[in-house]
């Protein structure tokens, strides 16, 4: 990560403390490695987003159900999904440094690092050509920027290649062989590369009555296949359609870095969507795009996301991508897009001994159907959403100001309500209008400080308008309405605030975009 990137993510961290979105768990007792509260905004915000996801999935697809499963579940769920058997990651220890990586990413750094030099011959050539420069061009002719890709290449080919056959062997000689040192001993000094399971297990019930080992989740998804035969036939639902959920999952990831990038516990936001054999292609394109679409319509720049094709495909899975969000320390997988196959279906067919198919009355034949799925970490969306928002503006008379352009449906507090002064009735007449508006959105009182001050505190926690009430709005019954982007104020009637600020913090104006 570039010192800049570094800086960049910092000051959102140090930001989403200080106004109350995301603080450290069990930060009195020094905190516990990578879990997170989220406080009295991040809250608000982080349901915003699941409202936002939660509708665009079950309102808008009159297809896609809602569920809301249990954490907890047998534990033959997880030897049939295959979690038991393949959800691990390959780990290697540096042993001067005694730091534990994920040998997959260590070798990934290293390719980021010489995409890296890639970027930086070009930016050198785009300055000597100026507009005469073709990148495209350039890429496909220059002799350095063409040894760079060719040994991304190579090394991609091999990563693959270790990860498909869980070769721990392999692993360790292709980090041996690109020479790669510890990022904290520098050092080469490692350890052989071993899979170390993620998932957390527990005992339930009490050990003289014969306890069980159950685990904590790793993925929602599992909750939704087990509830296929109850959502089908309850639901009296007909192929092709989805069941969403939204909910905790856990992973006792091995290297835990970039604040809630990565977490051990943390939200999804999954949706299984069913269909018939064979149209399984259409619908992972579908959702594709259907997926980018909601993330464009949030109105951050386009260029923030893109596709990436998976090099190692899951145990289960035909055909599966990530949209990669280009987060503080670059792109980054943020959701994932899966065509699962009838892998899980069937796995628990045969481990529960239950036939789990589907009737297909037009074709008078039963069928185990094929899903394609998109999961998407809520904990990433919220990063994402934060890191794009989180503006250090320079204004016009010299002055900074911190701002929060959050998309105005998401922003936790919807209207600050500001008396001028506490005396004179104004705060009296302030909490008046704050009773009448707190019906139809979450409003703040704030009568603290100046007002600059206070317009100030609005714009770092992303309010998108602040109404102030001054001596005059006792006699002409109008506020001065102010908009957190433009700074711009304008003098409004108190009747018509209602109408203004619910337009504009509307979560239908994004919703429409979708359809
Ligand atoms: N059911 C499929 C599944 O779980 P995944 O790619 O392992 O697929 C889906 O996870 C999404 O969950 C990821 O794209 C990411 O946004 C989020 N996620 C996964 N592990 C995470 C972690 N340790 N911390 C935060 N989010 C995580």
């Amino acid at each position: 990560m570039s010192a800049k990137n570094e800086d960049s993510l910092k000051n959102i961290i140090s930001h989403a403390k200080e106004y109350g979105f995301v603080f450290q768990s069990s930060e009195i007792y020094d905190g516990l490695s990578a879990v997170y509260d989220y406080g009295q905004l991040g809250s608000g915000l982080k349901n915003n987003i699941k409202e936002y996801w939660w509708k665009a999935m079950t309102q808008l697809h009159e297809n896609i159900v809602g569920i809301d499963s249990a954490i907890f579940m047998h534990p033959t769920v997880w030897k049939a999904s295959g979690h038991v058997d393949a959800f691990s990651d390959p780990l290697i220890d540096n042993k001067d440094s005694k730091k534990r990586y994920r040998a997959d990413v260590l070798v990934e750094d290293y390719m980021a690092k010489i995409e890296g030099k890639v970027n930086k011959e070009i930016k050198k050539a785009e300055k000597r050509f100026g507009d005469a420069f073709n990148e495209a061009e350039y890429r496909k002719t220059n002799g350095r920027v063409l040894g760079y890709l060719e040994k991304i290449n190579t090394i991609e080919t091999e990563l693959k290649t270790c990860l498909e056959e869980n070769d721990n062997n392999r692993f360790k000689k292709l980090i041996e062989d690109l020479e790669i040192a510890c990022p904290v001993s520098g050092s080469r000094n490692w350890t052989d590369v071993r899979q170390f399971n993620l998932m957390f297990n527990t005992e339930m019930g009490a050990v003289a009555e014969g306890a069980s080992t159950v685990y904590l989740r790793p993925e929602t998804a599992q909750g939704i296949f087990v509830n296929f035969l109850n959502v089908y036939k309850t639901g009296r639902m007909k192929l092709p359609f989805g069941i969403a959920q939204i909910g905790k999952a856990f992973r006792n990831e091995i290297v835990a870095r970039q604040f809630i990038f990565r977490m051990r516990e943390f939200e999804q936001m999954e949706m299984q969507f069913f269909v018939k054999p064979g149209e399984d292609k259409k619908w992972y394109d579908y959702w594709k795009q259907n997926r980018i679409n909601w993330h464009n319509a949030l109105g951050f720049s386009e260029n923030d996301y893109r596709f990436h094709d998976h090099i190692k495909l899951a145990h289960y899975a035909n055909a599966a991508c990530d949209i990669e969000f280009n987060f503080p320390f670059g792109f980054k997988e943020l959701e994932g897009i899966h065509s699962r196959t009838d892998f899980d279906l069937k796995s628990h067919e045969e481990h529960s001994g239950k036939k789990i198919q589907y009737f297909d009355s037009e074709e008078n034949r039963n069928y185990t159907p094929y899903v394609v799925e998109t999961s998407i970490g809520l904990d990433r969306m919220f990063l994402s959403i934060l890191s794009k928002s989180y503006q250090n503006e320079k204004l016009e008379d010299g002055s900074e100001r911190v701002v929060l352009k959050l998309p105005h449906f998401l922003a936790p507090i919807k209207l600050a309500v500001l008396p001028l002064v506490k005396k004179d009735g104004l705060a009296e007449k302030a909490r008046e209008i704050m009773n009448n508006l707190k019906f139809d959105f979450t409003c703040q009182y704030d009568a603290k400080d100046s007002i600059g001050k206070r317009y100030r505190r609005q714009d770092a926690i992303g309010t998108p308008f602040c109404i102030t009430i001054d001596h005059d709005t006792l006699n002409d019954n109008q506020v001065t309405i102010r908009n957190r982007d433009t700074m711009q104020q304008e003098r409004i009637s108190i009747d018509e605030i209602n109408n203004v600020v619910s337009k504009a913090v509307d979560i239908k104006e994004t919703l429409k975009k979708l359809n």
